[in-house]
């Protein structure tokens, strides 16, 4: 009866283990054909007659991002929707840039690991396990840093000068969400209530973060 039992429990972690990360490709290519109206998990694929080189390749990494916002930081991501050849490949860059100052505020992707490696700069960086705990380091030029998939996470330049890094995901779309944005800038608004009772203040300090975060179109 127990090795039926670790027989189970092997066959069930074997059959979950693949489906931890993009489910992989069951042909040579599926480039993504944006414009379809047709909804999968992913995008439907375009007629090989229709690929090009295009459909494989993006320039827009290539110089660095426009870091005068509000948070001195900008995120230019070449995920599937940019490099319509990645669908299904279960990977994607971005590239971001950051001021001195800059925040990448606290952030996950719920599709992906992440790891950044540091093309300019000094940067100081950290996630937040379930347990609680902040695993933080500074990083500098040529070094990378692994942030582990679904974990909160965030990049700051203390530096004096600008920095950057290319940053890597296990998804063709990773996805993601900025803790400060998704809680105080969804549509509709979560309520002030649920907010007031998660952190422990008042209406006006809600109102306060809403209105410093109020939607804007990307
Ligand atoms: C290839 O693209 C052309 C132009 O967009 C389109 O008219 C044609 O239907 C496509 N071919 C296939 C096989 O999808
Ligand atoms: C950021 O700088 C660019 C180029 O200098 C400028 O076109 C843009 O308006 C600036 N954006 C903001 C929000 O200041």
């Amino acid at each position: 009866m127990a090795a039926i039992l670790v027989l189970f429990v092997m066959t069930f972690a074997v059959v979950l283990g693949p489906a931890a990360a993009d489910p992989d490709l069951l042909q040579d290519v599926c480039v993504a054909d944006l414009t379809s109206g047709v909804k999968v998990n992913g995008f439907t694929c375009k007629a090989i007659a229709n690929i090009s080189a295009a459909d494989f390749s993006f320039n827009g990494l290539a110089k660095p991002g426009l870091t005068n916002n509000t948070f001195g930081s900008l995120v230019t991501a070449a995920n599937v929707e940019k490099i319509p050849g990645l669908n299904t490949l279960g990977v994607s860059l971005s590239r971001i840039d950051y001021a001195p100052g800059g925040l990448n505020p606290p952030h996950t992707h719920p599709r992906a690991t992440e790891m950044v490696f540091v093309l300019e700069g000094e940067l100081d960086v950290g996630f937040i396990t379930t347990a609680n705990v902040l695993i933080s380091k500074s990083i500098k030029k040529g070094e990378i840093f692994v942030f582990p998939k679904g974990l909160v996470h965030f990049q700051k330049n203390n530096g004096k000068v600008p920095a950057a890094v290319i940053s890597a995901f296990n998804s063709q779309l990773p996805g993601t969400q900025s803790i400060a944005t998704t809680l105080f800038a969804a549509t509709p608004p979560v309520p002030d209530h649920v907010l007031t009772k998660a952190f422990q203040v008042g209406t006006k300090e809600v109102e306060k973060i809403k209105s410093r975060f109020a939607p804007k179109k990307k």
